[in-house]
């Protein structure tokens, strides 16, 4: 059915869409019709139609205020928030081998990965939250992982991020409901390849699971009932029934997208 969820001529943000499921989420709510706005620290150069990059580092705060600016003085409005950008550095809470200190988490860690994903999705959603509650209408979707609900061995500041963005979904939709504002959650599991899984990111999470890179591609899939990893456009199709009018009495929740996988 064409035009099923409506999203035609909606304004849409998406945080960190030049890049793996924000890049899918970008082409897929260009697909339904939705003038979109990549909000990220490098564009992914294409020309596409009702397609906007404004580069914007997520973690400061000036920089979102003056971003959201921009949008609101060219579009009127804003129907659409996706808190997608977010980063990865896996690290152990203690190094016990002994031989990648490196890989033992450290301040510097904690403040990158505390400041994009989790200050980063709170400047988005409390610039564009004011909009929103101003013209009483929006919808946020954050994107979370199974490892914020799970938690994940050698992940457990980013498991800890996510963890704190599914407690901002709970907490912000309790606030705006009343506003006729959503705000939901999604928890991706196992997916195709993105940029957040770099030969850096593979070394480091090896050692902090006493594993070799080859043997942890091997076991990705294992643990997955359906069988296999998740794809992009899964996710993105997720994000825009989310987006739309279809799912507007789903608020304050996190969906599982895992193909099965969970605890145990
Ligand atoms: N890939 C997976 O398997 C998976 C699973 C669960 C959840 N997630 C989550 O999905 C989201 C997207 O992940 P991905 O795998 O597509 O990663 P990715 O690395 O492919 O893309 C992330 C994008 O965010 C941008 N970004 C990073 N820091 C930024 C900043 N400070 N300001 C603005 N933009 C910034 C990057 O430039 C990049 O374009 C992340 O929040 C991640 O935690 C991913």
């Amino acid at each position: 059915m064409r035009n099923w969820l409506g999203l035609e001529g909606k304004v849409a943000v998406v945080t960190g869409g030049s890049s793996g499921i924000g890049a899918q989420i970008v082409a897929s709510l260009l697909e339904e019709g939705a003038i979109v706005y990549n909000v990220d620290l490098h564009d992914d150069d294409s020309d596409k139609m009702n397609y906007y990059f404004l580069k914007t580092n997520v973690a400061s705060l000036p920089e979102v205020k003056k971003t959201v600016e921009k949008i609101v003085e060219s579009q009127n409005k804003i129907d659409i928030l996706i808190n997608n950008a977010g980063i990865n550095l896996p690290r152990l809470l203690v190094d016990v081998k002994g031989e990648k200190p490196e890989y033992q988490m450290a301040t510097k860690d904690l403040d990158l990965m505390f400041d994009v994903n989790l200050k980063g999705p709170v400047y988005l959603s409390q610039e564009i939250g004011k909009q929103f509650t101003a013209q009483k209408s929006g919808v946020i979707v954050n994107v979370t992982s199974e490892a914020g609900q799970e938690g994940s061995e050698g992940q457990s500041i980013y498991a800890a991020t996510k963890a704190a963005l599914i407690g901002f979904t709970r907490s912000w939709a309790k606030e705006l409901g009343k506003h006729n504002i959503r705000v939901v959650a999604i928890a991706p599991g196992i997916l195709e390849e993105t940029g957040l899984r770099t030969p850096a990111y593979e070394e480091a999470l090896a050692y902090t699971r006493n594993t070799t890179v080859d043997k942890l591609n091997g076991e990705y899939s294992k643990s997955i009932p359906i069988g296999r990893v998740g794809k992009l456009r899964e996710v993105a199709d997720l994000v825009c029934y989310l987006s739309s009018e279809k799912s507007s009495y789903i608020t304050g929740t996190t969906i599982n997208i895992t193909g099965g996988k969970s605890r145990g």
